[in-house]
């Protein structure tokens, strides 16, 4: 969907959009369910890591788009995967959803708990935005992306990770109808409550504050200077958000990973699809030291550095 087509459906011009957010195309999952798109990427992360679905002990599945309320739709990608020896979970943690599964990874290996982790992060936000508010349907595309953690004794893999919410801003960006406390009854008359709500100037302060101290924090648990970084894959948000968190941690825009242009905001999608595309991409070399910052509704942010 580029921003011509939305140029049809809202109050809008591709001008406005490229220049204040950085998008220009979003992707949307027309024929597909949210674990489809899960399956997809689940399946060529164990390609790439060379595993079956027997290995996988844990699937963690971020998302705010499951396919059911009930069950997770970590279980419905189980079954579609055939991951027979798994336990299978949902995270709820928007566009911090996939930092939030590799955090949750990285402590049961490190407990030992369990060894071959697969996180998914994967959106179909499509099925959640009112495409007649300009302020938050512009900004939204469907996406998958998954990764798989296992032990490492080189000192590669995971260094630091840092997490924090603060739920008294939770309105700043939520769904108010369709849970328990405002649930769609028959006389609901569907005035977009169900949809994606957003208060997008104060989230933006709080998102370049927060993703600035989140990636601070988890460079000093590791004892890494910013100068250190090879590549910062920063949550596909705004561009001027990702401009302002790379001026505020002084490091250079070639730093630092973008594909907003192509995919718009894809909440836990965001982070995998950077790496990945990254990764494909030639972008990351091992031993390079590389940065993940997330910041989304909940409002729920936090950071990883991995030594790849
Ligand atoms: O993933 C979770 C984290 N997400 C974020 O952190 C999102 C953070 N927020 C943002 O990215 C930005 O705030 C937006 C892109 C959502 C909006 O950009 P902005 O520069 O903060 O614009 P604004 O909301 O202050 O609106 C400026 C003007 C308003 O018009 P008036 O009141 O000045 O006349 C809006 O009505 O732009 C208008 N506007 C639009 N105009 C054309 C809002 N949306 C649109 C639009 N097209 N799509």
């Amino acid at each position: 969907m580029t921003n011509a087509d939305l140029e049809k459906l809202v109050d809008t011009t591709d001008e406005w959009i490229t220049t204040r957010t950085g998008i220009k195309e979003r992707r949307i999952a027309r024929d597909m369910a949210t674990s489809d798109m899960a399956v997809e990427a689940c399946k060529r992360a164990m390609e790439m890591a060379e595993t079956k679905g027997e290995e996988i002990d844990v699937l963690v599945a971020a998302t705010v788009t499951p396919d059911y309320k009930l069950p997770s739709l970590g279980c419905v990608i189980q079954e579609k995967l055939s991951l027979p020896n798994a336990v299978a979970f949902d995270v709820v943690s928007a566009c911090t959803g996939f930092i939030n599964g590799l955090t949750i990874a990285n402590a049961y290996i490190e407990t030992g708990s369990y060894k071959k982790i697969m996180v998914v992060g994967v959106e179909k936000l499509s099925t959640f935005v009112n495409y007649r508010d300009r302020n938050t349907c512009i900004l939204f595309g469907d996406g998958a992306g998954a990764a798989i953690f296992a032990p490492s004794h080189n000192g590669r893999g995971v260094q630091s990770t840092f997490m924090k919410s603060d739920g008294s801003m939770r309105e700043m960006l939520w769904s108010k109808s369709g849970g328990a406390a405002f649930p769609v009854t028959e006389e609901f008359n569907f005035d977009g409550t169900d949809k994606v709500m957003m208060n997008g100037s104060d989230l933006f302060k709080v998102a370049v504050k927060e993703m600035g101290n989140a990636a601070t924090e988890v460079m000093q648990k590791a004892g890494v200077d910013s100068s250190e970084i090879s590549i910062i894959i920063p949550h596909q948000a705004n561009i001027r958000i990702i401009e302002a968190l790379a001026k505020r941690l002084k490091l250079d825009m070639n730093k630092v990973f973008l594909n907003i242009e192509k995919y718009g905001n894809t909440s836990a999608a965001s982070v995998p699809l950077a790496l990945d595309e990254a990764n494909r991409q030639g972008r990351i070399n091992e031993g390079d030291y590389v940065l993940m910052v997330a910041f989304g509704g909940g409002l729920i942010w936090g950071s990883a550095l991995i030594k790849w």
